[in-house]
């Protein structure tokens, strides 16, 4: 569970309510704008610890938002989508209350897993939320990693896989409010490799580095790969795994991009939601044990 392998921190520049026995955690009572620099380094303490934070009642317009970011590290980049006049790291999701068909996300994955680098954390802040529905259904890669048996732990730990952006594209062109970039075609041929058990760098807790681009592994065909990762993905979905992120307008949520699981809940039609998101870079996947 949440500090199997390590000590959970003292916390003093907030209240810190876990969500579950798993992951996530409420923060509440206070306000980053004003944030020391101690202040970050507790809320990145508290991130690294239950991968999941829903930082509640704050006041961000987009530039804040991208100066608090920005605290927590440099942006990956965004290939995909076109980011807001006057700024090249915040991009702003709009759903209409017309808006039919697939939410953004909807399938559980991790954001932009087919990079060489894939976001560390992705940061995104509730400008408009409805009042019911729209939550975020999280799974920790780190709990379900631990599940498995030791048997399981060895046979796949030396396992490298494949994820590719083919498909990407087209996902995201379909939602026009998305404002996807012409040259995001390119990700269509994206490639990249990380190792199947990676460890948290800072923590070094170990988890799966699963995503919903992992076609196969290096040295193994599709039809060898996919059982074990059809395996893995069902196993990764376990309750007990898990936790939902209620929203509210004025949530800023950050979570561990890499040792997660997400999938955003299509359940409010006919309701209008908004947020900002940025992406922060860390190291590259750890391979771990
Ligand atoms: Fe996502």
């Amino acid at each position: 569970m949440i500090n199997a392998s390590n000590q959970i921190p003292e916390f003093t520049a907030f209240e810190l309510r876990p969500l579950t026995g798993s992951l996530g955690a409420e923060i509440l009572g206070t306000d980053l704008n004003g944030a020391s620099d101690e202040d970050i380094a507790q809320v990145r303490m508290a991130l690294d610890h239950y991968h999941v934070l829903a930082i509640r009642d704050q006041l961000l317009d987009p530039t804040a938002f991208h100066k608090l970011a920005r605290r927590f590290g440099p942006f990956t980049g965004n290939p995909i989508h076109t980011p807001l006049d006057g700024f090249d790291d915040v991009v702003r999701f709009t759903r209409e209350p017309d808006d039919r068909g697939k939410v953004i996300g909807e399938n559980l994955h991790m954001d932009m897993a087919w990079m060489e680098n894939p976001p560390a954390v992705t940061m995104l802040y509730g400008e408009v939320i409805p009042p019911v529905g729209g939550d975020t259904l999280f799974a920790s890669l780190s709990a379900a990693y631990e599940g498995l048996s030791d048997t399981m732990q060895d046979l796949i730990r030396n396992l490298i896989g494949v994820h590719e952006g083919k498909g990407v594209f087209a996902v995201n062109a379909v939602h026009k409010s998305l404002g996807v970039r012409a040259s995001a075609q390119a990700v269509e041929e994206i490639v990249a490799h990380h190792p199947l058990v990676c460890c948290h760098p800072t923590t070094g807790r170990p988890h799966l580095f699963l995503s919903g681009v992992l076609n196969r592994f290096v040295g193994m065909t599709e039809a060898e790969s996919q059982p074990i990762i059809s395996f893995l993905q069902s196993h990764a979905q376990r309750v007990e795994y898990a936790c939902r992120l209620r929203w509210a307008t004025g949530t800023l949520t950050m979570w561990s991009n890499t040792c997660l699981l997400h999938s955003a809940i299509n359940d409010y039609p006919g309701q209008r939601r908004v947020v900002l998101r940025t992406t922060v870079a860390g190291s590259p996947p750890i391979a771990g044990s």
